[in-house]
């Protein structure tokens, strides 16, 4: 893939942000969705790539646009695109913390093609790598973990969603003493935050998203860190669904090299609300600034991005 990619990418998460910021807390999920969706696949047209969508707004007859199997781009390398226009639609529906606006692109062939099912997923940063297992008591991996980060496990932080489903989980990460973030929605910034001492996020517990679980791969992968997911198919179609993606037993343990293949991706992320790595945006009358972050896997790279932002150049932004 070529270098300049990773520019050109944090343009297109830019413009999605930019989009669905206007939404935030005006309580309408679906218009901040359909605002950064159609942001980001107008700016997709201009990239020099020939993409294909292998995680997006859902299948052809589901979604208008960025639709699994849409191709994108100007023309170039042939990649596979994941994309998440805005991943938290209810953060911003609701004005909360670290809704992103992500992408992530890899060579073609190397990303899961995830279907939009759960995944119960474990995440951690660079020192946390080989440390913890999914399969592993709860308490086994916050010991290891705090162990190599040379920390009580009582200085631990665990993100985990606020969700019934993880009553139990919730319990036994408190019975070993670590501290818990609750967050409302949002595991895929909960996964970058592992690998940022600064976030003071030091590991992701809990089902999420699997189409979130592929993105977060590919930022623990240019970060140094590591998930590890296993799918959670809900009813027959879902399993067979794994089946045709070629996973022979769809309850397998998926590891880095199966999530995101290869010694190359690129992943952009844009702030949409505030969060813990990046802020979000804020406009000033006509003018706008975002932050985002860029990264490479195979240079590991890591740039965060000031953009300053001329509304009144881009009027397709400003909403009435
Ligand atoms: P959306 O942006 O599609 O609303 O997803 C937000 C999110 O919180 C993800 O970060 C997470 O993986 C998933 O939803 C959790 O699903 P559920 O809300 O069903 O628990």
């Amino acid at each position: 893939m070529e270098r300049s990619l990773t520019l050109e990418l944090v343009r297109v998460t830019e413009a999605a942000a930019l989009a669905s910021a206007r939404w935030m807390g005006k309580g309408k999920k679906n218009e901040a969705d359909h605002a950064a969706t159609s942001a980001m696949r107008a700016v997709f047209d201009t990239v020099p790539m020939s993409g294909t969508v292998v995680i997006g707004e859902g299948e052809m007859d589901e979604a208008p646009m960025l639709y699994i199997g849409e191709k994108l781009g100007g023309g170039g390398v042939l990649v596979d695109v994941a994309v998440d226009p805005l991943e938290g639609t209810n953060i911003v529906a609701k004005g909360l913390w670290n809704a992103l606006s992500v992408v992530a692109v890899a060579d073609q062939g190397n990303l899961l093609h995830a279907p939009d099912m759960y995944m119960d997923k474990i995440a951690v940063g660079p020192e946390g790598v080989g440390v913890v297992d999914i399969d592993a008591p709860v308490k086994d991996n916050l010991y290891n973990l705090a162990k190599a980060l040379n920390k009580d496990v009582t200085d631990l932080t665990a993100v985990i969603l606020d969700r019934p489903r993880h009553a139990k989980i919730i319990h036994e990460i408190r019975e070993a003493g670590a501290r818990i973030k609750l967050i409302s929605d949002g595991d895929v910034a909960a996964a970058i935050n592992t690998a940022f001492t600064d976030t003071g996020v030091d590991i992701l517990f809990g089902i999420g998203g699997a189409p979130e679980g592929v993105l977060a791969a590919v930022a623990l992968k240019c970060l140094g860190g590591e998930i590890q997911g296993r799918l959670l198919p809900q009813n027959n179609e879902e399993y067979e669904r794994c089946k045709k993606m070629g996973l022979a037993d769809p309850k397998m343990v998926l590891r880095m090299d199966d999530l995101v293949k290869g010694d190359d991706a690129i992943f952009s992320a844009t702030g949409v609300t505030d969060g813990e790595l990046l802020q979000g945006v804020r406009f000033h009358g006509l003018e706008a600034t975002t932050h985002s972050v860029v990264m490479r896997a195979r240079t590991g790279t890591v740039r965060f991005i000031e953009g300053k932002h001329k509304l009144s150049r881009k009027p397709h932004l400003v909403m009435e």
